[in-house]
């Protein structure tokens, strides 16, 4: 059957290594691909490193040169013909990959949605049973729907995280709140934390968060999302309060001394340096994580030798962590996020 999987463009050969040779591309741009695959293939895809989600297709039709109406009347056809009973609570998402039609997908989805209402369509944006969607890729139009069971599912994976963030990085934190489902620690190791997206990501969520760093925070934006940020030389335990970050405003190997007998329930790595540096850093620190503490690192390597770099960091991190997982979150760059646990 075919489905349509959202990729991580930046690793291109690794994810066709994934798919593995029984797996025909059909069609493919530098974020996506349609798929030949078998149904048990396309479910093992939930635990693929560099593949964030697939979706099967239902139907597809050439688009032309429609345009205007002309445009949602084809997409409002498509979706109806997925037999989408009338009772279900639908969300419709319009994915526009690379065709350019000049609509926003916001503007097309009001209006093939308002057209559905009319029809008896019962829409709902918040918590729908069924995801139906409409992608337009190379000039074709692929449609399908799935049931949702609750999940928040969406096509294209950088429409999930919208709120306004202090840095990029902090959706990678989101992303990886969800996709390893994670719970909200007490106390977290923030290594590497400036301007401070990780540590204000763990702050809203309750946590007390450690920031180690010698470049600043953006103390003002943090301070604006109602999180008390503090610059401290030392950690108290008093001062380890839920919703607040403590900051030592030092490199990793200086800070150490000044963390006391801190034992955090989470470690977050994200410096900007070589995964083995990074793996190094997080080793230092791993006398401050108690058992059973997780571990959130991002490893940062080049398209062509990952499977070097990922064995590397993993033989290293196994002295003292476990369940070691990796995963292409949509907001990582030339990196890997890594989740595992401290033995
Ligand atoms: C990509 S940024 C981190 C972004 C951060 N996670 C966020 O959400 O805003 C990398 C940071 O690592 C810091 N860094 C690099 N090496 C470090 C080390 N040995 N100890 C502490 N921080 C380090 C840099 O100063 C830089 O601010």
């Amino acid at each position: 059957m075919e489905h349509l999987l959202l990729v991580a463009d930046s690793f291109r050969e690794s994810v066709l290594g994934e798919l593995g040779s029984s797996c025909k591309v059909i069609d493919e741009t530098h974020n996506a691909m349609v798929v030949d695959i078998s149904e048990a293939r396309a479910r093992r895809l939930d635990g693929a490193m560099f593949v964030y989600s697939h979706f099967p297709i239902l139907r597809k039709a050439r688009i032309g040169n429609v345009k205007g109406s002309a445009y949602a009347g084809l997409l409002l056809r498509q979706v109806k013909a997925l037999g989408v009973p009338r009772s279900s609570r639908l969300r419709l998402e319009c994915y526009d990959i690379n065709c350019k039609r000049g609509y926003s997908a916001k503007d097309i989805e009001v209006s093939v949605g308002t057209a559905l209402e009319k029809d008896g369509y019962c829409i709902e944006l918040k918590s729908p049973d069924v995801l139906a969607y409409v992608v337009l890729l190379n000039g074709v139009c692929y449609s399908g729907s799935v049931e949702t069971h609750g999940r928040k599912l969406f096509i294209d994976p950088f429409r999930i995280y919208k709120e306004k963030r202090v840095s990029r990085a902090e959706f990678k934190m989101a992303e990886a709140f969800d996709t390893f489902g994670l719970k909200v620690p007490r106390v977290v190791i923030d290594i590497g934390a400036a301007p401070g997206g990780w540590s204000l990501c763990l702050a809203r969520k309750g946590a007390a968060v450690i920031a180690i760093d010698s470049a600043l925070l953006d103390y003002a934006s943090i301070g604006m999302q109602g999180i008390v940020v503090k610059r401290v030389r030392t950690i108290r335990h008093g001062d380890l309060r839920p919703g607040t970050i403590l900051h030592i405003k030092s490199r990793l190997d200086k800070a150490i001394p000044l963390l006391g007998g801190v034992k955090a329930d989470m470690v977050m790595d994200d410096i900007n340096a070589g995964g083995m540096e990074s793996a190094k850093a997080v080793l230092g620190c791993a006398a401050q994580a108690r058992e059973g503490a997780v571990l959130i690192m991002t490893v940062k390597c080049l398209r062509r030798n990952v499977g070097k770099y990922v064995e590397e960091v993993e033989s290293l991190l196994g002295t003292q962590f476990r369940a070691v997982q990796w995963k292409v979150l949509p907001h990582n760059r030339q990196e890997i996020t890594l989740y595992a646990i401290r033995k």
